[in-house]
């Protein structure tokens, strides 16, 4: 679908998400979202901080799972994912504490590969996501999934493309302070979701979304493997879709 704005784009998914949260309320069930960081979903959380905060929007039964963090990274790190949820929702909305999920980047390295196949179950055990929210990296990644990536990964550390850690550098205040690493969420996790949207905006993300959305199914570009799931719409503006 493609948009005039990016402004106008967001306002809409912002009003899918919070009907799902009320449908989801009014059957006394947990609303389980996949939340993605990134300048991309920003517009759509301040929908959703003004409609909790006019609208009375409740998040009290939404539990949301981070798609990545960097590793290692601390949570009071203002370049860390936690932070940057924080800042933009999780804050400013009601949503409980303990139903937030964000890959914690301070595990061990011995702990590392456990701690993913519990966060992987734990989304299983409320069964599965219900939405899921994505940017798109310029290497294709969704998450953290580079290009490389299985159809079928799960939750696990992965190492961050050249092209990543170069977008990721100005926040960072150069490359060298990007970590190499990362906890993701997998192409699999992902495309269990009953419900994608991902978000692209801009001209610099049209070369790759006509990859994505128009270009054949490939490991070297993760985010094409949303074409064959049957409940994805990938949201753009008019910049993001100059390729089509
Ligand atoms: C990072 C995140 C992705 C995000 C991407 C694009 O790599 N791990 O989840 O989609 O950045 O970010 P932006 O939305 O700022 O273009």
């Amino acid at each position: 679908v493609i948009f005039e704005s990016s402004q106008e784009a967001s306002i809409i998914v912002a009003q899918e998400i919070a009907s799902l949260i009320k449908e989801k309320s009014a059957q006394n069930k947990p609303c389980v979202l996949g939340l993605a960081t990134g300048s991309s979903p920003i517009k759509v959380y301040e929908e959703l901080v003004r409609m909790h905060k006019e609208d009375g929007l409740s998040f009290a039964n939404v539990v949301s799972f981070n798609l990545d963090e960097y590793y290692p990274m601390g949570k009071t790190n203002i370049q860390s994912y936690y932070y940057f949820m924080h800042e933009h929702l999780f804050n400013h909305v009601d949503i409980l504490p303990e139903n937030v999920n964000v890959p914690n980047g301070t595990v061990s390295p011995e702990e590392l590969h456990q701690y993913c196949i519990d966060y992987e179950n734990k989304i299983k055990n409320l069964g599965g996501l219900d939405f899921q929210l994505l940017g798109i990296g310029r290497t294709g990644h969704v998450g953290f999934n580079e290009p490389g990536s299985h159809i079928n990964s799960g939750t696990r550390s992965i190492i961050l493309d050249h092209i990543t850690r170069a977008d990721a550098a100005p926040s960072f205040l150069g490359i060298e302070n990007v970590p190499r690493k990362a906890i993701t969420m997998g192409v699999g996790t992902v495309r269990s979701a009953k419900r994608i949207v991902l978000l692209g905006w801009g001209l610099n993300k049209a070369s790759v979304l006509k990859k994505t959305i128009e270009g054949e199914i490939t490991s070297q570009v993760p985010a094409t493997y949303l074409q064959d799931h049957d409940n994805t719409t990938f949201v753009l503006d008019q910049g993001a879709s100059a390729e089509l």
